[in-house]
């Protein structure tokens, strides 16, 4: 397996440029898949890709494609069957498992359920609410975390995060029955980090839980639940490096334990009786909620990237991160005609992710000449945040389909390098100047 040795002689230019051998000796960044990938643009020259965009799907890390390759030979079933090939895959499974839950800082008796996307976790959680409960939730979600809920409280984008405390504080006081507060860690518009543990010390004051949407959050900075005393966390594999197909809910037992079982069939049952007997389902939530043959190789593909991220150190990652995208917000704050989108001003704490709006041109028209000219994968649209994105730009629109009232996003992580967020610059530069 290569890696990427960020802080020695072998570190890339851009690397060696910005001075970042002053880090910990020997502290390694594993390398991405892809990063040597070439692309054609205009006129027909291959140039070198710069993805800048991890926040959609992140590539896949050296290290998760090895452990899925390694675990590949004795691919089999898991659970059930007696064979060694389906034992050694069960370990696996289940060593995920605990991988996630530390890597998360689980509580020990917290459910790990393996899900596909974080999406699906919350349309999980969704389902196991106890009958009539009020969900609070902020319009600057993602439509993960948005739609899920029967009975929602929706709350106006905060003008400040004490505001959201507020706001939040006021709304659970106002709710008899079981209430759940949903809230994502860093937005997946603006890169903003929101004030969890404080939202998490306020659902449990109103005797509320709290949902942390960590889509965002995990690929760029470590989450703790315990620490952070929250009650569920959500999130994906394909945006922290492993592209299989994998996502995980964890969480309080309890709800999980008594909701109904989120798909019906083989692993989630303990007996079944005959016609017009009962079905004795199983209590403990992951097997109650992973019905069917799981997705083994996407769990694998999840902890072997929780793994290679504890083993680089969050020190190293967010060194890197913080310097780039420093340098691109400040570039792009210096060219008149781009503007940057932001819920709580330019200096409030943000993960690798900017939205920004260019003078003169639709984020289509944006996206399409930074692929086709120059090379640049970024994303546009309203990123599955139609009410926030919406409120950042001030305009009312028709939708998806609404090019009018839209953005473009460029967001980082590891494999990103100077050039690639320079080269964004320039092409906007360029752009303007038409
Ligand atoms: C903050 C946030 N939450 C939830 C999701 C949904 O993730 P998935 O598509 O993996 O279900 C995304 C995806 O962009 C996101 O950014």
């Amino acid at each position: 397996m290569s890696t990427l040795t960020i802080f020695s002689t072998a570190a890339q230019p851009a690397q060696r440029e910005a001075g970042a051998t002053s880090a910990p000796q020997g502290r390694t960044i594993p390398a991405v898949l892809g990063a040597d990938l070439e692309v054609p643009v205009k006129g027909g020259k291959l140039v070198g890709y710069a993805n800048l965009d991890y926040a959609a799907s992140a590539p896949c890390l050296e290290p998760v494609s090895a452990a899925v390759t390694a675990a590949l030979p004795a691919y089999s079933s898991v659970h059930r069957g007696a064979g060694y090939a389906s034992q050694l895959t069960t370990a696996r499974y289940e060593q995920a498992r605990h991988t996630v839950r530390a890597f998360a800082g689980a509580r020990p008796d917290d459910a790990v359920i393996f899900t596909r996307n974080t999406t699906d976790a919350t349309n999980l959680l969704a389902r196991c609410l106890p009958e009539g409960t009020t969900v609070v939730v902020f319009d600057t979600e993602h439509h993960a975390s948005l739609l899920p809920w029967k009975q929602t409280v929706r709350l106006a984008p905060p003008a400040f995060p004490g505001e959201a405390v507020r706001a939040a504080d006021a709304a659970l006081a106002g709710i008899d029955g079981p209430k759940l507060l949903v809230v994502t860690a860093a937005s997946n518009v603006t890169g903003e980090l929101w004030p969890i543990a404080a939202l998490a010390h306020i659902a449990h004051r109103h005797g509320a839980r709290i949902l942390v949407d960590a889509a965002q959050l995990v690929p760029h900075r470590p989450i703790n639940l315990t620490a952070l005393d929250l009650d569920y966390v959500a999130f994906s594999g394909h945006k922290l490096y492993a592209p299989f197909g994998a996502g995980v809910l964890l969480g309080r037992r309890d709800w999980l334990a008594d909701g109904e079982p989120y798909l019906k069939g083989g692993g989630a049952v303990r007996a079944v009786g005959d016609a017009g007997e009962g079905t004795d389902w199983h209590n403990d939530p992951e097997p109650r909620h992973e019905a069917g043959t799981p997705n083994v190789l996407g769990a694998i593909a999840l902890a072997a990237a929780c793994d290679a991220l504890t083993a680089t150190g969050w020190t190293a990652l967010v060194r890197e991160e913080e310097r780039l995208i420093a340098r691109l917000r400040s570039n792009l704050a210096s060219i008149a005609g781009v503007r940057e989108l932001s819920l709580w001003g330019p200096d409030h704490p943000r993960v690798g992710i900017v939205s920004f709006i260019v003078d003169g041109y639709s984020a289509r028209e944006v996206a399409e000449v930074l692929s086709g000219e120059y090379g640049i994968g970024v994303r546009d649209g309203k990123f599955c945040a139609h009410p926030f994105v919406r409120h950042l730009l001030g305009t009312a629109d028709g939708g998806c389909e609404d090019d009018t009232a839209s953005a473009v996003r460029a967001s980082i992580g590891i494999g990103t390098t100077q050039e690639h967020v320079d080269r964004l610059v320039e092409a906007l530069r360029d752009l303007l100047a038409r």
